[in-house]
C-alpha cells in the first residue's frame, strides 16, 4: 500500500499558506492513490523537547543495553523515525522563520537524525538509511527568494533541508516555494488568485 507522510510545521493553523499547500498535495495524492495511506504529523501538536545529554546518551547506547528510562526518552524519536520508514513519500510544509525553518521543524530533525536508525558510519563514511523515498517541500515565505534576486542567498531553508535529507539517503527532493505571502496582508490581494500558481505547481508535481 503506498504511504505518504505529511508533516506540517506552521503555527498559523487558520491562515497558513504551507498548510493549505500540503492539504492540496494530500488531496491530489489521495485521488491518485485511492488505496493509499496518509500519516499526518503536525509538529505544532507534538510535544517536542530540545535534545538533552540524557537523550544523546540513550541514542548512542546499543539497543540491547537500553534501560527502561532510556527507552522512554527515545520513544518519540522512535515513533517519528518509524513514520519516515513506513512512508514511501514525504510532503513537508515549511514556513520560513528568520530565513530558515521553524524551531519545531528543527526539533523534529534533531529527533529523526539518529545513528544506526536513519544514518550509519558503518563503512567509515556516512550513509543514509532512508532509501528509495522522495520528499516534496512546500515552502511559504513573506518575501521572495527566487534565484538571481538579491534575497536568494538569504534562503537557508533549501540548502539546509537538501543537505539533511541527502545525509539520511533522501536525494529525490523537490521544492515548491510560495514566496511573497506578505502581500496577503493587503486587502487588494486575492488569496485564491495569489495561491493559484503554487496550487498548480503542486498538481503538476503530484501528477
Ligand atoms: C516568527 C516569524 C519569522 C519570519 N521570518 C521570515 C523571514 O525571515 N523571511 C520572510 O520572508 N518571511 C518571514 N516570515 C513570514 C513567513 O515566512 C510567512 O508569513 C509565511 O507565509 C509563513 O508560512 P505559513 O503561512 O505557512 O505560516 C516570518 C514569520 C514569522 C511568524
Amino acid at each position: 500500500m503506498p504511504t505518504l507522510l505529511r508533516v506540517d510545521s506552521s503555527p498559523m493553523f487558520q491562515t497558513s499558506v504551507s498548510r493549505q499547500l500540503t492539504e492540496e498535495f494530500v488531496r491530489r495524492w489521495r485521488a491518485l492513490h485511492p488505496d493509499g495511506r496518509v500519516i499526518s504529523r503536525d509538529l505544532n501538536q507534538t510535544q517536542l523537547a530540545p535534545v538533552t545529554a540524557q537523550w544523546i546518551a540513550a541514542a548512542y547506547t546499543p539497543k540491547e543495553s537500553l534501560t527502561s528510562e532510556q527507552k522512554c526518552i527515545l520513544e518519540l524519536s522512535d515513533t517519528l523515525i518509524a513514520e519516515l520508514e513506513e512512508a514511501d513519500e514525504y510532503v513537508i510544509g515549511v514556513p520560513m522563520h528568520n530565513f530558515s525553518i521553524p524551531s519545531t521543524a528543527k526539533l523534529w530533525i534533531d529527533l529523526v537524525v539518529r545513528r544506526g536508525k536513519t544514518f550509519t558510519y558503518a563503512e567509515g563514511r556516512p550513509g543514509g538509511l532512508l532509501r528509495g523515498k522522495r520528499a516534496t517541500f512546500l515552502v511559504a515565505s513573506g518575501g521572495k527568494y527566487d534565484a538571481g534576486t538579491a534575497l536568494a542567498s538569504f534562503n537557508f531553508i533549501e540548502p539546509y533541508l537538501r543537505a539533511v535529507f541527502a545525509f539520511l539517503g533522501v536525494t529525490e527532493t523537490t521544492f515548491i516555494n510560495a514566496g511573497g505571502t506578505a502581500e496577503l496582508r493587503s486587502a487588494e490581494t486575492n488569496r485564491a488568485a495569489f495561491l493559484q500558481p503554487y496550487v498548480n505547481a503542486v498538481a503538476l508535481h503530484v501528477g
